[in-house]
């Protein structure tokens, strides 16, 4: 397939790598300027964002979740049968208080809102290193959640996490996405298959924003990975899975 990805961070890097091994045709663009990708460990084209958009079957969506509504300008040219992935999250201590998702509202349908487009969450679910390394850190087979109102474009989406060697859970409807926000227990804690369908299950709505806040106060900068995860699985509620 040719995918656009916008936004070269460890997320839309590690994806870029990850598709381009796989046979896809990548371009990534930054949104404020193509010169921010010169020393950017990527794989595929680098392209303007006005590029990134042109003549692609998906798009990914890769950037901090407060800068999303810079791109409403940009995505009015994108072709209407682009399939969209959010792989945003929220954090207020970097993202800024955004009022309706402290509210309540679901991140995704607030992104998908922002750009006037249906989107397909995916990707949020696991960090960076462990997208990097495609299993769990003790070298296990992982799962990553998906959530959706296109069931074409979920098969889609599904069948491109697969062949990177990701399991996939169907988490339902865009609104129900809530559950794979930072906080739930499917949240950046390496689950298979399983665990992750029965973790999507337990979640309670209102424990997500308090656990997220939670973790973020027992965070330290040189923490370890299995340490990271360890810390999730225990304040998330999915040690126990
Ligand atoms: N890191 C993770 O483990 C992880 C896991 C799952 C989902 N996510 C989510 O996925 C998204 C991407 O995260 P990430 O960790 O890969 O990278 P990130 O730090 O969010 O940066 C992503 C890209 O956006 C650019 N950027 C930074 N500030 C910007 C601004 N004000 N305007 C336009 N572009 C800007 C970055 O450029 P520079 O590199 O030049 O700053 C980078 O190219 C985020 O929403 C994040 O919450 C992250």
């Amino acid at each position: 397939m040719k995918i656009g990805i916008i936004g070269a961070g460890p997320i839309g890097t590690t994806i870029s790598k990850h598709l381009f091994d796989a046979g896809h045709e990548i371009k990534i663009a930054d949104l404020r300027s193509i010169d921010k990708l010169k020393d950017k460990d990527y794989k595929g084209n680098a392209v303007t964002i006005e590029d990134v958009i042109q003549d692609i079957n998906v798009l990914i969506i890769s950037i901090p979740f407060h800068v999303v509504p810079q791109l409403k300008n940009h995505l009015s040219q994108l072709d209407e049968h682009t399939i969209i992935i959010d792989t945003t999250n929220y954090y207020p201590f970097r993202d800024g208080n955004i009022t309706s998702i402290e509210q309540g509202k679901v991140e995704s349908v607030w992104v998908s809102e922002q750009i006037g487009k249906p989107v397909i969450k995916a990707f949020n679910n696991l960090l960076a290193m462990t997208l990097q390394n495609i299993t769990s850190a003790d070298g296990k087979k992982i799962a990553m959640a998906i959530s959706g109102d296109n069931q074409n474009h979920k098969d889609t989406v599904t069948n491109m996490i697969r062949e990177i060697g990701i399991d996939v859970v169907d988490n339902g409807e865009l609104n129900n996405s809530w559950r794979h926000q930072p906080g739930a227990p499917a949240y950046c804690t390496e689950l298979n298959q399983s665990h992750l369908e029965h973790a999507l299950k337990i979640a309670v709505k209102s424990s997500v924003p308090i656990n997220r806040d939670e973790v973020m106060k027992h965070f330290k900068p040189n923490m370890q990975h299995e340490d990271i995860v360890a810390m999730n699985r225990k304040v998330y509620g999915a040690d126990t899975l």
